[in-house]
């Protein structure tokens, strides 16, 4: 049934998109979302990239918001992959003081809004002042249970993947386990995402038609959408686009 979205779920929530029509019986619990084309932004506007990422982390507030105003349980954002330590020192450097930028600023926020923090990704090679601000927000936000924001920081789907191959191993090992005792429970248990159902929605943003690394088993089944739209030009209103034509989509997962 096609509803009116007429207001907010949860108290202290405002935005501007309130016109949508949304199926409150059909929001997907868990959008991943990559979040591409900042430097294209700046790029386009002689601006030195950084400023594409700026840019972006203003995106990320509305598109929160309005993802726990409808519902949405959680959202992973790609923020960071393992091979973007490629990219030229400074830019690194800047994109690592991103997320301690993001939650001092909007913690207060996000905790009113009951937004819960959590990491996906290594820790290894992270600078201290972004660990420590990451961990500041998740142990801020553990007792909420709105929205779990979920950032996927110097994550890589395959080293993820390894890992868990050996966590699996070591398991099997120390209970004495058959190798038939292997599944895709016991796999997905060790995934860095464990606890987490898979996505339901993939967004990507700025025209690229592929994954970059994210998430490769655990998108085996989600719907995907991708917009020509760059990450800081990105709206709610093209969330709610997104949304819609997840509506539409008819989920088989093989069945007919
Ligand atoms: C996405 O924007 C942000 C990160 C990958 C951290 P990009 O920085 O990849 O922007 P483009 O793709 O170069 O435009
Ligand atoms: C993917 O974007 C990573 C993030 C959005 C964090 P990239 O811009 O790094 O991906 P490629 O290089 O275009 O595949
Ligand atoms: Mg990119």
């Amino acid at each position: 049934m096609l509803k009116k979205f007429t207001g907010f779920k949860k108290k202290n929530i405002k935005s501007e998109a309130d016109n949508t029509l949304l199926d409150d019986k059909n929001i997907p619990k868990h959008v991943a979302i990559i979040m591409d084309g900042n430097g294209r932004w700046a790029n386009k506007r002689g601006l030195p990239r950084i400023a594409g990422h700026r840019e972006g982390m203003n995106v990320i507030r509305k598109i929160v918001r309005r993802a726990n105003e409808i519902g949405v349980e959680t959202l992973t954002l790609y923020a960071f992959s393992t091979e973007n330590w490629k990219r030229p020192k400074s830019e690194v450097e800047f994109l690592m003081r991103l997320p301690e930028m993001f939650l001092n600023k909007e913690l207060p926020t996000l905790m009113e809004e009951n937004v819960v923090i959590r990491l996906t990704g290594s820790k290894e090679n992270l600078p201290k002042h972004t660990i420590n601000a990451v961990d500041k927000a998740i142990s801020a936000t553990k007792g909420n249970d709105g929205l779990i924001l979920n950032i996927a920081l110097n994550y890589g789907s395959r080293s993820e993947i390894i890992q868990a191959v050996k966590k699996v191993y070591e398991s099997l090992e120390k209970e004495q386990l058959p190798i038939d005792s292997i599944s895709e429970e016991m796999l997905n248990k060790h995934l860095m995402t464990g606890d987490l159902r898979d996505p339901d929605l993939l967004i990507r943003t700025s025209g690229e038609i592929r994954l970059s690394n994210f998430m490769l088993w655990q998108l085996a089944y989600a719907e995907f959408w991708f917009t020509e739209v760059l990450w800081p030009d990105f709206t709610e209103e093209h969330f709610n686009e997104a949304i819609r034509v997840y509506q539409k989509r008819a989920r088989r997962y093989g069945g007919v």
